[in-house]
């Protein structure tokens, strides 16, 4: 469970957990008496925050067989959000079971960068497409004061049926199915922010990827085709006739992979930025339409 990922992006559990705003200060269980077997237990088992996750468990448990039952699924090698229920992303606590792609603390600067589009005060017409959990969505629309109304499409009944618990309430609707194929029709031509965080793991990389992610995240959810760019060459295809005359449409890349997908974006007429960060390290491409 030690993080050798050799691929510099899809890492699947964030470097340090940390404990979202909203999570009880108290807990059935007493963290004090249980943790100190259990860190040990943890940390043989490869964990390298083990104290973190021994805390994070003791707070989500909701009786000793719960615990011990957690406890054995993350010291198998479950990714602990899986195991916990939820992953932290973006100051919000986001439901995520086992199948579900896990939210990646990179991720937090699309949202950010997706926020920046977004004049202060408007209530934008965002689309999520390839939402997973629905957390970008969720993340996006909170930094807009929950404003806005969102669309959020995946193909994948697990993701659809987990983002529709993280995208409850008037104004979001999430739509199974293949990329912009199941949004109504209204939409075109009216998407101000359309998110896309696509797959984009090279076929021939999956097996250097870390067995939370092999193991336990669905292959469609990671595989981006022979160089990773498969589905973002379909999303950049037709995004010119959902975003708004001004829209924008942003995903995530490798580093490596930004001077292509920059070309592929261009190349669908629409005028690219990229913006990195270093820590984490991400890469985000901004493509808006003249
Ligand atoms: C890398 S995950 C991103 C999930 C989420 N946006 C996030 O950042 O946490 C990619 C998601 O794309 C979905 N997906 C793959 N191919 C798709 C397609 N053709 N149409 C819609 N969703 C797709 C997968 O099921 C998976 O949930």
């Amino acid at each position: 469970m030690q993080h050798t990922d050799p691929n510099p992006d899809p890492n699947p559990i964030p470097a340090r957990t940390p404990t979202p705003p909203g999570t009880p200060p108290g807990s059935p269980l007493d963290a004090a008496s249980h943790a100190p077997e259990l860190v040990a237990r943890l940390r043989a088992a490869g964990c390298v925050f083990a104290e973190d996750e021994a805390r994070l468990l003791c707070r989500t448990a909701r009786g000793a067989d719960e615990l011990a039952d957690m406890a054995a699924r993350r010291i198998a090698g479950e990714p602990l959000e899986h195991v916990l229920g939820w992953a932290a992303f973006a100051g919000l606590r986001i439901a995520v079971g086992p199948g579900v792609f896990v939210p990646r603390p990179r991720t937090e600067f699309l949202v950010r960068r997706a926020a920046a589009c977004v004049p202060e005060g408007a209530a934008p017409l965002v689309v999520d497409l390839c939402c997973g959990s629905g957390a970008v969505g969720a993340a996006l629309l909170a930094a807009c004061g929950g404003r806005g109304e969102l669309h959020a499409v995946d193909i994948d009944p697990a993701a659809v049926r987990c983002a529709r618990r993280n995208l409850a309430g008037p104004g979001r609707h999430v739509h199974e199915g293949d990329l912009f194929a199941p949004l109504p029709t209204r939409l075109r031509g009216r998407v101000e922010v359309l998110t896309a965080n696509v797959p984009y793991v090279p076929t021939g990389d999956l097996p250097l990827l870390p067995p939370e992610a092999r193991d336990h995240e669905p292959r469609p959810a990671l595989d981006g085709g022979p160089d990773g760019l498969a589905l973002l060459r379909r999303v950049a295809a037709q995004a010119p006739e959902w975003l708004a005359p001004g829209g924008t449409l942003l995903t995530e890349t490798s580093s490596a992979q930004a001077p292509e997908a920059a070309r592929v974006l261009a190349g669908a007429g629409l005028e690219v930025t990229v913006t990195t960060e270093e820590e984490p390290p991400a890469t985000v491409l901004a493509a808006r339409r003249p």
